[in-house]
């Protein structure tokens, strides 16, 4: 994991913030910005994926090293049969657009949640542009997919249970690092800033094995009218912040 407690940090454990190298969003307010402008929500999804590309293309060029965004949550499924075809629509569309913008940035596109059960249409175009993006350089475009935070630790403990149970693992050897290998994506870093829009101070089932250190922004403004000046705000209100791990800021030691 990037910045966990023995990563980066001062030899009391707190830590300076430069800026953050990943960033986790949870989206959200799409139907409300659409409800205002009495609009179908369909719309605001649209919009909200507008604002998906620009979110991305700007934390691209800011340096940002992983963008980790909530797209769909295993609770998602609950809504209207309607709402959720059009989700799945939506995605696969955006997935086809912007392969070519993806591989121009030279972006690393990847998915994480249980991606099984999402329609085949929507799981080969996840397995397109995973697979044609992998040797790229540039930053992590992560979606999160039928996501559930504590559905992933379930999914990681199945997997430990199981090789215990083939006598690969020896319990005693399970510990948080034996539990980050199994989550879906091992290579994830621990998010530096969780944002999340439209004024919600709720983490909803998001990382929940790995955010255990992240700052979080609540932003009052709905995802679709999420602006770069908001980006920015919440990128200072990260920097000005101490991040201490659990042990003193430097001036109380
Ligand atoms: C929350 O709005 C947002 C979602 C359900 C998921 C995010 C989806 C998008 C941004 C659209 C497409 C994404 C991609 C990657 C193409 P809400 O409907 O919960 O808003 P509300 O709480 O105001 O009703």
């Amino acid at each position: 994991m990037g910045h966990d407690a023995s990563a980066a940090n001062n030899s009391n454990g707190s830590q300076k913030n430069g800026s953050p190298k990943h960033i986790a969003i949870i989206m959200d307010g799409n139907g409300r910005w659409a409800n205002e402008r009495g609009l179908p929500r369909a719309k605001g999804h649209e919009q909200g994926a507008a604002t998906v590309r620009r979110v991305t293309e700007n934390c691209a060029r800011r340096g940002v090293e992983e963008l980790t965004l909530f797209a769909f949550s295993m609770e998602n499924w609950k809504r209207p049969e309607k709402e959720v075809r059009f989700l799945m629509r939506l995605l696969e569309r955006f997935l086809v657009r912007e392969r070519k913008e993806i591989q121009k940035n030279g972006l690393r596109f990847r998915a994480i949640g249980r991606l099984d059960a999402l329609p085949d249409s929507v799981r080969r175009e996840l397995d397109t542009t995973v697979r044609e993006s992998a040797s790229n350089t540039g930053m992590v475009l992560r979606l999160a997919l039928n996501y559930g935070g504590r559905g992933e630790i379930v999914d990681a403990v199945k997997r430990i249970a199981e090789e215990v149970r083939r006598g690969d693992l020896d319990p005693a050897a399970v510990d948080e690092a034996a539990l980050s290998a199994r989550m879906y994506d091992t290579s994830m870093s621990a998010p530096d800033l969780l944002i999340r829009t439209a004024g919600e101070y709720r983490i909803s089932n998001f990382l929940l094995w790995h955010l255990s250190y992240s700052e979080i922004h609540v932003s009052n403004r709905c995802w679709p009218e999420f602006s770069d000046e908001d980006l920015d705000a919440a990128i200072r209100s990260y920097e000005g912040r101490i991040r201490k791990f659990g042990a003193l800021e430097p001036t109380r030691c």
